[in-house]
């Protein structure tokens, strides 16, 4: 199975990047193809339905279209920024549901992310949900937030804490497995 995975930070330091990066080594070892994409491959301009009407989709989102387009399922790190959806992730969601048949619709999803605070983004992840699963996508009820992540990884990018990788192993291949299960169901009843 083809699995799409990127964190939803354009910051060279991101620390959902080094997330990102340990989950898809996960979902390699499940026996998963992973695309692991740069998030700033997709580049893109401040959603304008004026742009949208005269030109459609920008090059950055026919990309993340032809890459979501290729997955089964999507491995996704998405920052918290006030307690919600970063606004680069939601204006990438907002361009890629303006393609026909929807890219997102029937895609399995994970979510994790990474947040120096005591909450590690979680609260920003219920709310990146609500646009993924009003586009068709399928959200793991579990998600993956790592706290304090500004201490949490070694000079090697690996966890420090054994317990964390641990679990981080078992939520991915859990999530791999189901992924798996649900494909050929979702591809039959994509549009
Ligand atoms: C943040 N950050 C943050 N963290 C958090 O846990 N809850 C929050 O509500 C916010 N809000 C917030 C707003 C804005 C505008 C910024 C720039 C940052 C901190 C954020 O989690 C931290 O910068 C992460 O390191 C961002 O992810 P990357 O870029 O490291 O992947």
């Amino acid at each position: 199975m083809k699995i799409l995975a990127f964190a939803a930070s354009l910051r060279r330091g991101s620390l959902n990047r080094k997330l990102i990066a340990l989950a898809a080594e996960v979902a390699r070892t499940a026996g998963a193809e992973v695309d692991l994409a740069e998030f700033r491959e997709f580049e893109l301009p401040i959603y304008d339905g004026d742009l949208d009407a005269s030109a459609g989709l920008p090059p950055g989102a026919q990309e993340l279209k032809r890459r979501l387009d290729q997955a089964a399922a999507v491995l996704l790190a998405a920052p918290e920024y006030n307690y919600s959806v970063a606004g680069p992730l939601k204006n990438a969601i907002d361009w890629v549901s303006r393609a026909r048949p929807m890219p997102w619709r029937g895609k399995s999803i994970y979510l994790l992310s990474a947040s120096p605070s005591p909450m590690g983004g979680i609260r920003g992840l219920w709310q990146t949900r609500i646009p993924l699963e009003g586009c068709g996508a399928l959200v793991f009820p579990d998600m993956f937030a790592l706290p304090h992540a500004n201490e949490a990884f070694d000079g090697a990018g690996r966890l420090r804490d054994a317990a964390v990788a641990a679990r981080l192993e078992r939520e991915v291949v859990g999530f791999v497995r189901l992924a798996e299960a649900v494909a050929p169901a979702c591809s039959a009843h994509a549009p």
